[in-house]
């Protein structure tokens, strides 16, 4: 038995098979019933949200021979059928415009649309990544179209509908498909994975759904592919496509946020193996930046897990969001902005990495101290700093914030720094404090 792709096993056969379409099949099915049939259709959409699928379907649609006329659901036995799902039936003819390098075939293709269809009711032309037609392929298309005969049917599919030319597309009835939610990406995944005998985890589904980002062909790929790694888990899954692993930069979250016993160890370890399996420094920042992110949709938007990268981890994110507030968590942004051009731009990325991740433990430790609001100093003039000017803030930004009383802060300065602090910069201090929300009303520059 020859071997059949998951994609292509899984091929929907009938407009009920198609999964996340339903106004389009909708309309398209109406038109069938009726047997108002346009002479161009175009569907766009991301790549494996089921176009080629359906113009396939339509062709078979449009000339099942167990109906004499066009029908929304046809028979798949019969000799048309049966042909045009295997491709090789000679009155549907797909043409793949982004790799056929005959460019006068297809333009000869085109023009050949006048002869009357030899075995169906329909010619269909359907022509894939129509946007990389050659010039004289289009100018034939359009020809054809400005008179199309009556017994053809183009069918044009493309991701970049931008890239066609105007008058072709007001000649087509267009359909857009649209990109398929993860949810139903994720189930179809599990039917699939059941019926194969693939064994994977309900986490494992999930990353595959969401990183497919609506998609269904990458999705059943990924899932051929990491068949292999039987049973499919989250692990197994994070080496295969060398993503980061969520569940990694979260723990390494965690111990900037809960007190734990090794904290700078453990951290350091963490770093250290993510380097090591070959994560470059900046992506780990990011990673850990779009945690945090994650956390603040954790605290301030608890009914939305759908909004955050990787939902399966959406528990521990809200356990650990509960003992977060947002300040804390958008001055853990801040540091981590602050580090990015080191990280980025140093030949020592991950020193400079390490380094941020030390300093984060070390500026919680103060935090865990009581203090007023919750925030050390060094946090607190963080997020003031943040709410200046970026004009003024590389001067103001070498100062400490010693002490707030009564409303007063006082910062120091070295003393040869004193002078380049002018009275303006001081009231912008001032409001950068008000903008933080720190119930500063007056600030004091001193000589450290
Ligand atoms: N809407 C869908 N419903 C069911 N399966 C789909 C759908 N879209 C894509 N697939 C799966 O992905 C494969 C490729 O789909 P295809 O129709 O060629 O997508 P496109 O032409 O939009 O890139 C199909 O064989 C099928 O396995
Ligand atoms: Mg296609
Ligand atoms: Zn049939």
């Amino acid at each position: 038995m020859p071997h059949h792709s998951l994609t292509q096993h899984y091929r929907p056969q009938t407009f009920a098979a198609l999964i996340g379409q339903p106004e389009l099949i909708q309309v398209l099915c109406g038109a069938l019933q009726t047997g108002r049939i346009a002479p161009a259709y175009l569907f766009t959409g991301v790549r494996g949200t089921g176009k080629t699928s359906s113009a396939r379907i339509f062709a078979k649609s449009l000339n099942c021979q167990r109906h004499d006329q066009p029908t929304p659901t046809p028979c798949g036995v019969c000799d048309a059928c049966q042909t045009i799902a295997r491709g090789d039936a000679l009155d549907v003819i797909e043409i793949d415009a982004a790799s056929s390098t005959g460019v006068d075939n297809i333009r000869q293709l085109i023009e050949r649309a006048q002869f009357v269809p030899l075995q169906c009711r329909y010619k269909v032309f359907i022509i894939d990544e129509a946007h990389m037609l050659s010039t004289a392929a289009f100018n034939a298309l359009l020809k054809t179209l400005e008179e199309p005969p009556a017994h053809v049917v183009f069918i044009l599919a493309t991701t970049e509908p931008q890239r066609l030319l105007p008058t072709i597309i007001s000649r087509c009835q267009r359909f857009d498909f649209r990109s398929i939610a993860a949810t139903l990406i994720e189930s179809a995944l599990a039917t699939i994975a059941a019926q194969e005998g693939i064994a994977a985890t309900p986490a494992a589904l999930k990353f595959m759904a969401q990183r497919a980002k609506g998609g269904l062909r990458d999705a059943l790929n990924l899932l051929e592919q990491a068949r292999l790694l039987s049973p499919i888990t989250l692990e197994t899954l994070y080496q295969l496509v060398g993503a980061l692993p969520e569940d990694r930069l979260l723990a390494l979250v965690t111990l900037f946020i809960q007190p734990q016993a090794d904290a700078m160890a453990t951290a350091l370890d963490i770093c250290e193996a993510l380097l090591l399996q070959g994560h470059k420094p900046l992506t780990v920042l990011e990673g850990l930046v779009q945690v945090v992110t994650d956390l603040q949709v954790a605290l301030q938007a608890p009914t939305r897990p759908d909004r955050v990268t990787d939902s399966a981890l959406w528990e521990p994110l809200s356990a650990l969001a509960a003992d977060c507030s947002v300040l804390q968590l958008q001055v853990l942004g801040n540091q981590m902005r602050a580090a990015a051009d080191c990280i980025r731009y140093s030949e020592q990325g991950g020193l400079w990495l390490k380094r941020l991740v030390l300093d984060l433990l070390v500026s919680h430790e103060s935090v865990t101290a009581p203090v007023p609001g919750g925030l050390s100093l060094p946090q607190q003039w963080l997020m003031v700093v943040a709410q200046l000017p970026a004009g003024i803030r590389p001067l103001i930004d070498p100062g400490v914030l010693k002490r707030i009383e009564s409303g007063v802060a006082t910062i120091t300065y070295e003393r040869e720094m004193m002078a380049s602090i002018a009275r303006s910069q001081v009231s912008a201090i001032e409001r950068a404090f008000q903008a933080a929300g720190l119930g500063v009303m007056k600030v004091v520059i001193e000589t450290a």
